[in-house]
């Protein structure tokens, strides 16, 4: 049952299994954030986690952290924190470089594993994963093709058998439609092709199980719902049955069978280290260890359901004022966001300015969305009914048509 009142959300939040984890985050007061789809909030532990690789590892221990503060293994000893959280075995996750970087490795083996040359992805998909794609094509000499996944081109297109590789979104960025995955994927399969999932907006949201659905690669970031930090690395996936094969085409000797052979050929190593590329960002790899040492107290299917009531929550509120919602109702189609849109053209950018202005962030995606994510780690049910209170008051108020909501920062 949603609650309807206040009281009935500080009764929620009073018997929540994962309410201790608040206290894991620095959260600044008077903000409600529900942005933390795009930047997830700082773990208490970093600041000293980072603090000490600086100052110990680096400062007093120098070149003896590559060996001693296990400097060199940093991308599998992360992978293997991340596997549990996207249901793969620890040899199977490698962390490093970004998730475009990660998509375009993913993509070229992917094509060079196939007889065949055409790259699905959907049109809505997030830019990176489409300009990846046409780099990526270009590149192999292959053609990409692009459809509404949530349609019946999906099939159709599928059923062409002309398909190397299908590229989807997990959890659309915008609308926040969650995709059957383990559906797609078996489909996928059925015709010939290979599937990578992007997981940026799905991990550490949604329960995930890359192994039990056979799921050939996926990438994901880990600055949003692993709380990693701006510009944390990411991390890559690949199913063990590709590992011997994979041929990725930024081949570097981090990513080589012997790195301190230093010979001038490259031989990949044998497992998913191949996926490896060049030197790591360490001290941004310390952040991101100490986010992933918060998830290892959580549970992901209580996760799923205090997310899934709370976009309930919001969902029910934001009706109430008139705004349309472009995230399903269904929970079973639905990720940790939810994404509304004011029927006046142009009401979505100051809408989000005026709530932002009375401490409730939310983030807003052109044309006219306004998103908002959901983060069960740290946030109550409390927020979530003040948040919906705040919009539904800037809404009936109007006070977002106020000058100074309309203008425009660079990030929106
Ligand atoms: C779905 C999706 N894929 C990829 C990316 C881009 O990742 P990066 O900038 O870390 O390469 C994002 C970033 O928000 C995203 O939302």
């Amino acid at each position: 049952m949603t609650p309807t009142t206040r009281e009935e959300c500080a009764a929620l939040d009073a018997a929540d299994p994962l309410a201790a984890l608040r206290e894991e985050f620095v959260l600044p007061e008077g903000v409600i954030y529900l942005d933390g789809n795009s930047l997830g909030a700082l773990p208490r532990s970093t600041p000293a986690r980072v603090a000490d690789m600086i100052e110990r590892e680096w400062g007093q221990d120098l070149i003896r952290s590559w060996n001693d503060a296990g400097w060199w293994d940093k991308p599998r000893t992360l992978g293997a924190k991340v596997a549990p959280l996207v249901g793969a075995d620890t040899d199977e996750v490698v962390v490093g470089d970004g998730a475009s970087a990660n998509l375009f490795k993913c993509l070229v083996t992917a094509l060079r594993l196939s007889d065949r040359s055409v790259v699905l992805g959907e049109a809505g998909n997030f830019p990176t994963d489409l300009y990846v794609t046409e780099g990526a094509v270009g590149l192999a000499g292959a053609q990409q093709r692009r459809i509404d996944p949530d349609g019946p081109g999906l099939a159709q297109e599928l059923a062409r058998e002309d398909v190397a590789v299908l590229l989807l979104s997990h959890v659309d960025y915008r609308s926040g439609v969650l995709r059957d995955m383990a559906g797609i994927t078996r489909l996928a399969h059925e015709h010939g092709t290979l599937v990578i999932w992007d997981l940026c907006h799905s991990v550490g949201a949604v329960p995930i199980e890359l192994s039990g659905n056979d799921v050939d690669f996926a990438v994901g970031c880990t600055y949003k719902y692993l709380n990693a930090g701006p510009g944390a690395p990411a991390f890559l996936y690949a199913a063990r049955r590709h590992h011997a094969a994979a041929d990725q085409p930024l081949s570097g000797w981090h990513g080589h069978a012997r790195p301190f052979d230093f010979t001038p050929d490259y031989e990949p190593a044998p497992g998913v280290s191949r996926f490896l590329s060049g030197s790591q960002p360490l001290v941004a790899d310390a952040a991101l260890e100490a986010g992933l040492d918060v998830w290892a107290k959580a549970d992901l299917a209580h996760v799923r359901t205090k997310s899934l009531a709370m976009t309930d929550l919001f969902l029910a509120r934001a009706a109430s004022v008139g705004l349309a919602s472009i995230t399903p109702a269904e929970h079973e189609r639905r990720g940790s966001q939810v994404a509304l849109v004011q029927p006046e053209e142009g009401a979505g950018y100051p809408i989000v300015q005026a709530l932002i202005e009375r401490g409730v962030i939310g983030d807003f995606r052109a044309p006219d969305v306004m998103r908002f994510g959901f983060t069960p780690l740290y946030l109550r049910y409390v927020d979530v009914y003040d948040a919906a209170t705040a919009l539904v008051e800037v809404v009936e108020s109007g006070e977002w048509r106020a000058e100074r909501f309309n203008r425009r920062s660079q990030v929106t």
